[in-house]
């Protein structure tokens, strides 16, 4: 899986969590505020059945007060009572004093309550008419409201009431699933549960209302509890859609994203290209320049060496006897200097015109004899010697012969610049050729003052240059030219004092001399 899909899948994933969680909570208050209102309105329901009990225990009363007191009423409102509540299972009336008796029950012919003293004795703590709840032990589920009946009955005794706490909190649709609902007598013991019992400690907390019956009669505590399910807070249908959601958002984003991406990409290409082609035009107005430059630099030597040469065969012709084999060697230079003009031009029209030089074997020794011979009258009259130390093999170099002879010759006049001025001993160019390593070296030395370290990394920048009349152009094209065939220029100072120019061309062949003979 690549990063950026990992990515993706990362942020989907994180996305769906906090979407889960957002809806969670949403359905947790929700389903709290439901279980709160239904337990609000089972308290209210109960409560109201509670009241009914008081109500009936009211009625019965007042039937016993009655002057008519008659066994054969209360029997009726009794049986009444139990035929359209059933969750009061007896009536009793209990006779109080020294012995206490049933006087009246709806339980038939049972045995009488064995709990009877213990009704009458709470009786008598409660003021006439007040009720008490005694709940029935055991596990019954069950208790009594006792009433003290008033003063203005002719019985002095107690109304027992017996009510089946299970049916008095019975809610009256289902039970929602995971509620625990309890009954709790005064004292704080369950006198019926109902549902799950949960536990708390659970990963999600429980939801709990607690609150004492309204009745006076009967305080009794009605608990309910529920623990909210997962299903509840995150129901399937929610989830999936949730995922899908968020995974449609993430693609979305991803799209978005990537349109963004390759939209920026394509405003960066175009602004590169436009780079590229305002480079490309500022490089072209140079080269025309620096060409111009270069053309104005290549024909100064030939054309200031044929005005030279021209001038001394005009002063020979005008001689009283003229030297005619010395007017004969100086038109003879003049042509040869015409031609290299010729040629020099024939290769820039070539530069112009794309086509570029055409290299061919080249013999390294015998374009070097060219140079020599080509200034040679020049070097002679500044007084400087030009040495060449020539390789026996005599290497072969596949290169323009015209462009290498012009490196040749821009290399050895700037080593007659330096030196020019020194004293005699001093005033030597040594040119060699060597072979080694697959390469062909030509080496230009001599022992003028050197290149000064700073200028060094600076000595091929076109334009450079420390003499007053220099242009600074002999080195950038000598550069240009060696590194079009292949090779390198580089430059360097002797240990022993003096400027080391070295050309490296990739050797094509070494003859020996003996054969190029
Ligand atoms: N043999 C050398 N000894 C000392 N300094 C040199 C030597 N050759 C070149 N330089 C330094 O390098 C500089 C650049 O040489 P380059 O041939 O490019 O230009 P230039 O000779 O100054 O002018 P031109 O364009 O006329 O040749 C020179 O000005 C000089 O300072
Ligand atoms: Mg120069």
């Amino acid at each position: 899986m690549n990063s950026r899909a990992a990515g993706a899948l990362g942020a989907w994933l994180a996305l769906t969590i906090i979407a889960a969680v957002a809806v969670a909570s949403v359905n947790f208050v929700r389903v709290r505020d439901s279980f709160e209102a239904e337990a609000r309105t089972l308290h209210r329901v109960v409560s109201q059945r509670a009241d009914q009990h008081d109500a009936h225990l009211t009625s019965l009363a007042a039937v016993l007060a009655s002057p008519d007191r008659s066994v054969t009423t209360l029997g009726a409102l009794a049986e009444a009572i139990l035929r359209f509540y059933p969750r009061i299972t007896g009536i009793d009336v209990i006779s109080v004093g020294p012995a206490p008796d049933l006087v009246f029950t709806t339980r038939g012919d049972q045995p009488k309550s064995p709990r009877m003293s213990e009704f009458a004795a709470a009786a008598a703590k409660l003021s006439p008419g007040q009720a008490v709840v005694i709940a029935e032990p055991n596990g019954a589920e069950a208790y009594h409201l006792i009433k003290r009946l008033p003063e203005t009955t002719s019985l002095a005794g107690v109304l027992v009431m017996t009510v089946d706490a299970r049916r008095l909190m019975e809610p009256e649709g289902d039970l929602p699933a995971g509620t625990d609902l309890a009954l709790r007598d005064p004292s704080g013991r369950d006198l019926t549960q109902a549902g799950e019992v949960i536990s708390s400690g659970g990963l999600l907390p429980n939801f709990i209302f607690e609150k004492a019956l309204g009745s006076r009669s009967q305080p009794l505590l009605l608990r309910v509890a529920r623990q909210p399910g997962f299903g509840e807070l995150l129901p399937p249908l929610a989830v999936a859609l949730v995922t899908a959601i968020t995974g449609i958002g993430v693609l979305l984003a991803g799209f978005v994203l990537r349109e963004r991406r390759s939209a920026r990409e394509a405003r960066e290409r175009a602004s590169f290209h436009e780079h590229q082609a305002r480079l490309a035009h500022a490089m072209r107005v140079n080269t025309v320049g620096e060409m111009a430059s270069g053309i104005a630099h290549e024909l100064t030597q030939p054309l200031t060496a044929i005005l030279s040469r021209s001038q001394a065969g005009l002063r020979l012709a005008r001689a009283p006897s003229p030297d005619w084999d010395e007017i004969i060697g100086a038109l003879d230079a003049n042509v040869r200097l015409a031609k290299r003009a010729g040629d020099i031009l024939a290769r820039l029209r070539a530069y112009v015109s794309n086509s570029g030089p055409a290299p061919e074997p080249t013999s390294l020794n015998r374009l070097i004899n060219n140079v020599a011979e080509l200034m040679q009258g020049d070097l002679e009259r500044r007084g400087i010697a030009l040495e060449l130390d020539l390789d026996p093999g005599d290497p072969v170099c596949l290169v323009d012969r015209v462009s290498v002879e012009q490196v040749v010759h821009n290399l050895v006049r700037n080593a007659a610049d330096a030196i020019e001025v020194l004293s005699q001993e001093r005033r030597t160019v040594t040119v060699t050729t060597t072979v080694g390593g697959g390469s062909a070296a030509i080496v230009v030395r001599d022992q003028g003052p050197g290149i000064p370290a700073a200028d060094l990394p600076r000595l091929f920048e076109p334009f450079f240059t420390t003499k007053p009349d220099g242009m600074g152009l002999g080195l950038p094209l000598c550069e240009r030219i060696v590194e079009a065939f292949g090779g390198r220029i580089t430059a360097a100072n002797a240990p022993e004092g003096g400027a080391v120019f070295t050309i490296r061309l990739p050797l094509l062949v070494e003859r020996r001399k003996e054969a190029a003979e």
